[in-house]
């Protein structure tokens, strides 16, 4: 028997509408596997109009239509600081679960939101907001638990290493900004992408799970002036230009830095390609664990967002049995 789970998305652009088809492909399996069958019930949007696949009667342009409609989950796919954060706490408020991907929201509000998502009993699954279809959240939450991390060096931005190593391939920076962009890869303004702010945001929520320390500083530089000359050059001496992210220890606290840097050839994250993802993790315990993926688009993004669903249905039901 499989348990109706009703869902309300807001926001329908890249993220949400590889949700709505994965859902749709992996739903016989959630039924038999999960035993729980996700009703899309209400989809904000911000245009009106006709969508693929989309029954008109779900979607409204009214966030407080979607906000307030009976649901079981959020999902909050739209993106931006402010009315995304008033949805996620007005939710959160009443103990209703949310999943997000907002990596923006949650660098600067994530202790606030969890304290609440905890003084609410509420579910609060953010797994999306990081390297896409890399399980790197509930990889340093739950498996790594009992390790005491003590560096974490990435590549956390799929549109940048899509731009370099395109860039490798030949095209010119302006080209394979355009192609990030078409692909789905970039953020609704790219320079979030290339300025490194998008990194920033993301090693920022990464330290957060992964050490017991403040952040004390985090310093980025950007991709904008990277030439093919650059690229070519950095080839022919057998190393790569990347993006890299890094936290780690100093003084005090944990210290957030990205740019682009060149690394050797034989570097675990120099063999990402395209869009791919890459987190090395040092820990006391585990000496080095590297967790690499597709780290930007439509279906790997929502399959973070599907694993948080079904992971959200998972404790609902633990503790309406516990209760
Ligand atoms: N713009 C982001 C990236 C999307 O390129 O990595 C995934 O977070």
């Amino acid at each position: 028997v499989s348990r109706a789970l009703r869902v309300v998305l807001l926001g329908c652009g890249t993220v949400g509408r590889g949700f709505l088809e994965l859902l749709e492909r992996e739903r016989p399996r959630l039924i038999r596997r999960h035993g729980i069958d996700p009703q899309v019930v209400r989809i904000l949007v911000r245009r009106p109009g006709l969508r693929d696949g989309i029954d008109p009667a779900v979607v409204t342009t009214s966030p407080l239509d979607a906000i307030d409609t009976p649901a079981d989950i959020v999902l909050e796919l739209m993106g931006g600081l402010h009315t995304a954060g008033a949805l996620i706490r007005r939710a959160l408020v009443r103990g209703q679960s949310v999943v997000t991907a907002n990596k923006a929201l949650l660098a600067t509000a994530a202790d606030e939101l969890a304290a609440l998502a905890s003084k609410k009993g509420a579910f609060l699954g953010f797994e999306a907001a990081v390297c896409g279809g890399v399980p790197i959240i509930r990889t340093l939450r739950d498996s790594l638990a009992g390790v005491s991390i003590t560096s974490l060096e990435g590549v956390v931005n799929g549109t940048c290493n899509y731009i370099l190593t395109r860039m490798e391939r030949g095209s010119s920076y302006v080209e394979a900004v355009q192609a990030a962009r078409e692909c789905g890869f970039a953020e609704a303004d790219p320079s979030m992408d290339v300025s490194g702010e998008d990194a920033a945001q993301k090693m920022t929520i990464l330290s957060r799970l992964a050490f017991d320390e403040p952040i004390r500083r985090v310093e980025r530089s950007g991709i904008e002036r990277v030439t093919r000359a650059d690229v070519a050059a950095t080839r022919a001496g057998g190393s790569v230009l990347r993006q890299v992210a890094v936290a780690q220890r100093v003084a005090g606290g944990i210290s957030v830095s990205v740019g682009l840097r060149s690394i050797s050839g034989t570097h675990p994250l120099a063999r990402l390609d395209g869009e791919e993802n890459g987190v090395i993790i040092r820990g006391e315990a585990i000496g080095e664990l590297v967790l690499t993926g597709r780290g930007a688009g439509s279906l790997p993004t929502a399959s973070a967002v599907l694993a948080d669903v079904i992971a959200c249905a998972g404790e609902r039901e633990g503790r309406k049995a516990a209760a």
